[in-house]
């Protein structure tokens, strides 16, 4: 069993070398797209995947990561992997990439995959696949801290050679709180989602709550989706998750995009990089629209985000 998690992991390791390599091909204006005004890498999706999405069938099983990127979907993902593996002692992970990844065709291929399917996505509410709301699929929305999200985006995209590079971290703010980034405004984004909270079968979780208090949150999680854990194996998951096993796992097989996705993986990094005028950008514009919200509560805004 593990090896062929292995083998899944390295196959998707030289997936995304051969996107990076394609992306270096393309010029800065060239490695993203706009689609129903949020903008796309074209490495690794298209118009035409997005549009074949509206077609899958979402089932009653599928455990579904939302997050806005950089908010730990990789990190929740493995989670999920493991915790399946656990629980039906087999290898569940039939997509690690992000559901929108991809050629057309994955809709048909992901047809074939075992329940439960683990699938993770940034689809904002609105360009989601009808069916997962239709089906009630179980969908885990992972939220973290806007000024972090904000520092982590901006190395990925300085080391992830599918995005464009921002010469000053100064340029990439302006675009960050303008939403003129990949997957659009993180404050739209949520302000999507949170307003049909009560029409889904869905489950927040903060990147600060796994952090902070990592065995009762998967309990919580092992609740939700029906997926019950012993104290021993969530004990279990939580060594097998942690940032530093995670990063040595992705070095390993993975090598050239590990620095991009596991940097530090910490709370509170956006203090060295914010100045203050910055954060009292966020603040603004935290307190206009998603200040009062069921997410924006979530959030703890004040413990997270004040300097
Ligand atoms: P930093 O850039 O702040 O380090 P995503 O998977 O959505 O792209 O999120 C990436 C962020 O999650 C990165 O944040 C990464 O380091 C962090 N991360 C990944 N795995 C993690 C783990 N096991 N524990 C804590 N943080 C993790």
């Amino acid at each position: 069993m593990s090896n062929s998690g292995q083998n899944t992991r390295t196959g998707q390791g030289k997936l995304l070398e051969a996107q990076a390599e394609d992306a270096n091909k393309k010029t800065p204006d060239q490695s993203l797209f706009s689609y129903k005004g949020v903008l796309y890498p074209c490495s690794v999706t298209s118009k035409e995947t997005l549009q074949a999405l509206q077609l899958l069938e979402a089932r009653e099983d599928d455990l579904l990561i939302v997050t806005y990127p950089k908010s730990g979907t990789n990190w929740v993902c493995q989670v999920l992997h493991e915790v399946v593996h656990l629980t039906h002692q087999r290898e569940p992970l039939v997509d690690a990439l992000i559901l929108e990844f991809g050629k057309p065709e994955k809709v048909e291929h992901l047809k074939e995959k075992p329940s439960p399917r683990i699938l993770s996505t940034h689809l904002n509410y609105d360009n989601m696949p009808r069916s997962f709301f239709e089906k009630k699929s179980k969908i885990l929305l992972i939220l973290r801290n806007p000024k972090d999200t904000a520092v982590s985006f901006y190395h990925f995209y300085n080391n992830n050679p599918v995005l464009p590079t921002y010469s000053s971290w100064d340029l990439f703010f302006k675009d960050y709180i303008s939403g003129n980034v990949c997957y659009g405004s993180y404050f739209e984004y949520l302000l999507g989602w949170n307003k049909k909270l009560d029409e889904l079968n869905i489950m927040t979780v903060t990147f600060e709550e796994m952090k902070e208090d990592f065995a009762v949150q998967l309990e919580k999680i092992c609740e939700f989706t029906g997926l019950p854990l012993t104290k021993e194996q969530i004990k279990l998951v939580e060594k097998k998750t942690t940032f530093k096993s995670m990063k040595e796992k992705a070095t390993e097989t993975n090598s050239k995009l590990a620095k991009a996705m596991f940097r530090k993986g910490e709370i509170g990094d956006w203090k060295s990089n914010f100045t203050e005028e910055q954060s009292q950008e966020v603040d603004s514009k935290f307190e206009a629209s998603l200040a009062g919200t069921t997410l924006g509560e979530k959030l703890n805004y004040n413990k997270y985000c004040k300097f």
